[in-house]
């Protein structure tokens, strides 16, 4: 099993703070935003992490983390040309996966849960993927899982009129055909490669198992949710450093 994190993007939710720097490398609590995933794939046993990321500050990126030597961690680093979207900058971690399984967080995902259970459930799967759903007081948001007995039947990328209020967060388990699927899809409406499409392509297989994410969870992707993100790490002290 491999990790990917992906921090590309523009951040244009954060202007003028992301005039300078990438959205990923911004202060929360005592680290830059990019460090709470990274700890949480190192707390999973995972070493091997390709960080993809825009090209404007790759060197900041490569500044803050280099290789990763001091925490037993093995960096590997892709730069996103375009902002295609998050499904075009997964697909530049194919090579890097060499046909293993991957867990990809979204870098600006902060939560509380160790992903060891969720990661070893995952792989009793033969194949496919699993994604982590969290109750969400905003859902047009987000990408919104639908579930009928227990299982997941649809899922809506920032749905106008939502079918649950369950969000599919930034952290999904993949096996090596995500890129196969990648390489198949169509770009979207606003013109980006979608995570949401190759999540419901798998859904479609019957390949897609999910479990409800526990404890705290932010996409710290706009002002009002750095802030909460804020409340719920400024007393945290990561095991990175
Ligand atoms: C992305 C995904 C969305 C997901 C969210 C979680 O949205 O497209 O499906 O629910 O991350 O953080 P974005 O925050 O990039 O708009």
């Amino acid at each position: 099993m491999k990790g990917v994190i992906l921090a590309g993007g523009t951040g244009s939710r954060l202007l003028p703070l992301t005039r300078y720097t990438n959205k990923h490398l911004l202060p929360v609590g005592r680290y830059p935003m990019i460090c709470y995933p990274i700890e949480r794939l190192k707390q999973a046993g995972i070493s091997q992490i390709m960080v993809v990321t825009s090209r404007n500050y790759i060197g900041q990126v490569i500044e803050l983390l280099g290789s990763g030597a001091e925490w037993g961690i093995k960096f590997t680093y892709q730069v996103q040309e375009e902002a295609g979207g998050i499904a075009a900058a997964l697909l530049l971690a194919e090579e890097f996966a060499a046909g293993e399984r991957l867990t990809v967080i979204l870098g600006d995902n902060l939560f509380e849960a160790d992903l060891r259970p969720y990661l070893e459930k995952f792989l009793q799967q033969p194949s496919g993927m699993k994604i982590l759903l969290k109750e969400v007081d905003d859902p047009q948001g987000y990408g919104i899982a639908e579930l009928q007995d227990g299982k997941v039947i649809g899922i809506e990328e920032k749905p106008q009129f939502p079918k649950s209020r369950l969000c599919v967060t930034g952290i999904y388990f993949y096996d090596s055909q995500v890129f196969s699927i990648i390489k198949q899809l169509k770009p979207s409406g606003r013109g980006e490669l979608e995570i949401t499409d190759v999540n419901r392509a798998y859904l479609q297989q019957g390949n897609l198992t999910h479990e409800i994410l526990d404890g705290w969870w932010i996409d710290a992707g706009t002002f009002h949710s750095l802030e909460l993100a804020h409340q719920y790490t400024k007393n945290l002290t990561l095991n990175l450093w």
